[in-house]
């Protein structure tokens, strides 16, 4: 069996507390951010391990003040295990999360694989958290580009029901791990120098460039980065009629994604009420005054759990509609905090 360590927690009376919990991909840019939640919030389990591939199995990994040892991925890893977070390329999760559900471990998985299955619930805590009751093993977190957007999208859904949106996406390169993120710094470095660089997580050039490609061509012209944006955002809402047209752009900056939306209400919603919305939603910050050259933009929002939100004005083209530019930290909100804020809501339900 895969080994563990020890930890004491404080936890309120009620809560269940993990006996035993593991992060699947602890060595990944997902990863590395659960690990620093887990350290942050005072989540009750007693013992955690740290699993990631061959590559990386017997690497150290320091959390709570101390050095750990990355265990190798395998089925009996599970075997003592309650709870496990799961941040791993999809084909590893399709794989893993049976293994784990066999050994009666819950699975929240940050991965595309399992998030369409209709017995896996898809859930942003802010907006359906109702749906964890329902799980059997696995529980999913959506894609980050599709999470900011649901969250700027729910106190504009509740005010007036949304009938469109129209979202363009401007992803940084964590969005595609620790890989991407070396393909800027190193391709930049040398397209600086005048120096070739292969880049391995992207088909093109990465640094001084944009790439209108996100995934593979999927549907209609249309990539798999930009069918899950429209697909989860549909089950989590429970609405398959809601209609929205993505186009997702890799751009050369080094974490978090930021989002042109324009969203169609069936009721009209003004600037300033869909300013205050915004304002009163829990998990979401308004930076909004074009006067004094305040928006959100990557630089300052990187590290912070927030969607933020700001340029919010009404549609010049149309009757009901609301433009506003958002951004979060695609390893925080769009991955590692969502995750674990489903594992907070397992731990208070009981
Ligand atoms: N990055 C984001 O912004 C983001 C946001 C939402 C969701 N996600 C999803 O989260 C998942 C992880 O993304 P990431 O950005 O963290 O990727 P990453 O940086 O490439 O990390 C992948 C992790 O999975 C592990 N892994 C890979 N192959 C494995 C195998 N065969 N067995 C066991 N472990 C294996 C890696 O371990 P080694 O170190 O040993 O290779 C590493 O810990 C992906 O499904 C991604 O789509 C990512």
């Amino acid at each position: 069996m895969c080994g563990g360590v020890q930890r004491k927690n404080q936890f309120w009376e009620n809560d269940r507390v993990f006996e035993s919990i593991a992060i699947v991909g602890a060595t990944g840019a997902v990863g590395r951010i659960i690990r620093q939640m887990l350290e942050e919030h005072d989540f009750p389990y007693q013992k955690i391990t740290f699993l990631a591939s061959s590559r990386s199995a017997g690497s150290k990994i320091a959390f709570a003040g101390q050095q750990h040892t990355v265990q190798q991925l395998c089925p009996e890893a599970f075997d003592s295990i309650d709870l496990a977070i799961g941040s791993t390329p999809d084909e590893v999760a399709a794989e893993f999360a049976p293994w784990a559900v066999e050994r009666d471990c819950i699975v929240v998985d940050e991965s595309g694989y399992w998030r369409m299955d209709p017995k896996v619930p898809l859930v942003v805590p802010e907006i359906n958290p109702e749906a964890v009751d329902h799980h059997q093993g696995i529980i999913s977190s959506p894609n980050c580009s599709t999470t900011q957007m649901v969250l700027a999208m729910k106190p504009l859904h509740d005010a007036g029901t949304i009938r469109r949106v129209v979202v363009s996406t401007y992803q940084a390169t964590s969005g595609a791990g620790v890989v991407g993120e070396k393909d800027l710094q190193e391709g930049s470095r040398a397209a600086l120098d005048g120096q070739e660089y292969s880049c391995q997580a992207f088909a093109h050039p990465i640094a001084f460039n944009l790439i209108p490609q996100i995934g593979s061509p999927k549907h209609a012209g249309y990539t798999s980065e930009e069918m899950k944006m429209v697909h989860e955002t549909q089950k989590i809402f429970a609405d398959k009629s809601m209609r929205i047209c993505p186009t997702c752009v890799r751009v050369p900056v080094v974490n978090c994604h930021s989002e042109s939306m324009l969203v169609e209400t069936e009721k009209k919603i003004s600037a300033d009420t869909a300013r205050k919305l915004f304002a009163a939603t829990p998990g979401i910050k308004v930076v909004d005054d074009l006067e004094a050259g305040k928006y959100p933009m990557p630089s300052d929002c990187s590290g912070d759990d927030a969607v933020f939100i700001g340029r919010i004005r009404e549609d010049l083209s149309s009757e009901n509609g609301l433009a506003f530019w958002c951004v979060s930290d695609n390893l925080r909100k769009g991955a590692a905090t969502n995750a674990v804020q489903i594992a907070q809501l397992l731990v208070r339900k009981g």
